[in-house]
Order: structure tokens, then sequence, then C-alpha cells
């Protein structure tokens, strides 16, 4: 079998490819596996990439050996550079000639801030695109092996963020949608808010005894997951005790989820 010439490859892909430009790469939520074809091109092409500290370090090591990597931190909370400092050296080595890579965890366009990056793009007349990513909230799903729009059970999915961009819980959430009984809600960036989160979906109805699930590091090898519900959810959230990545999905859906047994659970 002919070798694949990747760059070649991406030319054929992204017409214009000698020009700098810009593509915004989704990671997934860890497992390298998770990655679409076209991230992977993407890692092995770049002239550089630029990457969140959620990016998980077996897609890092994917990267082509010939590109230059750059760590731009944001987590999530507590960004370690400013969104307009990653926007500057973005634009500036896209305008250098380089085809940059912008690696973000899960996929790009979910709070990922992707907006504004794509935004200072195009103020610059960089090109610029998008390879979507598995976003954390399908990734946990898949390993609960639960629908998160199960008949009957869910016919509303919302993804909400637990904090806004001060660090408090965003005061726009629809509480009544977060309480309707048919829905399942996901909850990115929950640690530091769950109580007034749920505190307030139970003030606009939510019924405490909803099942809720609490993931930390969906699809990676330290994945940890707790069946709870509503009601308990805050001292589940607290005994979990760990800066790493966390969601928590809620809704009478939830109850079908089939937790993944972990090695420790079996010795
Ligand atoms: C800035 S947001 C980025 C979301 C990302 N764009 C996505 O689509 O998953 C960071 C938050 O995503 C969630 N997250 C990302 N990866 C995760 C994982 N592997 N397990 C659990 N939560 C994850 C956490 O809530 C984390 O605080």
């Amino acid at each position: 079998m002919q070798p694949i010439d990747l760059r070649q490859a991406m030319a054929q892909s992204y017409p214009g490819a000698s020009l700098g430009r810009v593509l915004l790469v989704g990671s997934g939520p860890g497992d390298p596996e998770l990655l679409t074809v076209k991230a992977l091109k993407a890692l092995q092409t770049a002239d550089v990439v630029l990457f969140d500290t959620l990016v998980a370090k077996p897609i890092l090591d994917l990267i082509s050996p010939l590109a230059e990597r750059m760590h731009v931190g944001k987590k999530g909370y507590g960004d370690t550079r400013p969104q307009d400092e990653i926007n500057a050296r973005m634009v500036a080595l896209a305008l250098a000639g380089r085809f940059v890579v912008r690696l973000k965890s899960g996929d790009p366009l979910i709070f990922g801030r992707a907006g504004e990056e794509i935004d200072a793009c195009r103020a610059a007349g960089v090109p610029v695109e998008v390879v979507p990513g598995i976003t954390s909230a399908q990734g946990a799903a898949a390993r609960l092996c639960v629908s998160l729009t199960h008949r009957h059970e869910a016919r509303r999915l919302q993804y909400i963020t637990g904090h806004d961009t001060t660090g408090g819980l965003p005061q726009c959430i629809d509480w009544k949608a977060v309480a309707d009984p048919q829905a399942t809600t996901v909850v990115y960036m929950p640690r530091r808010t769950i109580g007034a989160l749920a505190a307030q979906a139970l003030a606009a109805g939510l019924d405490p005894s909803t099942p809720a699930i609490v993931v930390i590091n969906a699809t990676r090898p330290n994945e940890r997951m707790v069946a709870t519900t509503v009601a308990a959810l805050v001292a589940s959230v607290a005994a979990s005790e760990t800066p790493d990545p966390t969601l928590v999905l809620i809704g009478q859906a939830m109850a079908r989820a089939v937790l993944p047994v972990v090695a420790a659970d079996v010795a």
C-alpha cells in the first residue's frame, strides 16, 4: 500500500493550505481513539499547535515531531493566559504563513471560547475553519451506555455552564427548563457552583430524587463516576475532591445509566 502523503491530503481537504491559516480542532474528551480522522491529520501536518491544559497527553503525543507546540493554558477556570493574548499569538503565527492548529478539549464550539478566536481570525483576514470533536457530555454518555434523550423520559437535552466569566453561577440560566422533569441537563464546569445550582433547580420545582451522575475524567484512564440524586449532589461533588475535569448529568433518563466497572471495584 502507498504511504499517505498527509500534507498533500490536507492541501486537498483545505484548498489554499499553503497560506497561513488557523484550524480550530476538537480533541474530544481524552481517549485518543475518539479523535476524528480529520483531527489526526491536522495534528500530523500542523506547523504549530496551540493547546489547552485539558487536552489529554496521549493526544499531544500524536502531534508531528516537526510541529512547534505551545501550551496556552485554559482549563475552563483559572485561565493561565488571557484570551486576548491567545488570539493575538494565533493570528500572528498565521499571518507569518504558518498552519496553526488550535487544539481544544471536547468540541471547540461548546464552552470553548471558539467564537472569540474565530472573530479574531476574521478581523485579521486569517482563514479559519473548525474540525469538530466529541464533546465531553457525549463521551460521558457513551461510557455510561445511556441515551441522553431516552424516549418518554427526556424530550429536551440542554448543556449549561456552572460559571460565567466572573466565576459565579450565570444569572441567566432558565431554571424552569432545568426543573423540567423531561429534560436531561449536562452541567459543564460545575465544581464551584454546584450547591447554588442545585438549590436554584430545586426551588424551581426539580424533584430532589431526580437521578444525577458526577463524571470525572470521562473516557480517560483515571475516569470516575458517582451515581447520586439532585438532593445529594452537593455532597457527592464535594466528596470527589479533585481539580480534574468534571461534568454533572441530571435527569430521569440517567436512571438507566450503567456505571463502568473499574479495576478498584473488582479487586
Ligand atoms: C472550558 S470547558 C470545555 C468543554 C469542551 N469544549 C467540551 O466540548 O467538552 C471545560 C469543561 O469541560 C468539561 N470536561 C472536559 N473534558 C472532560 C472530561 N474528560 N471529563 C469530564 N468533564 C470534562 C468539564 O466540565 C470542564 O470543566
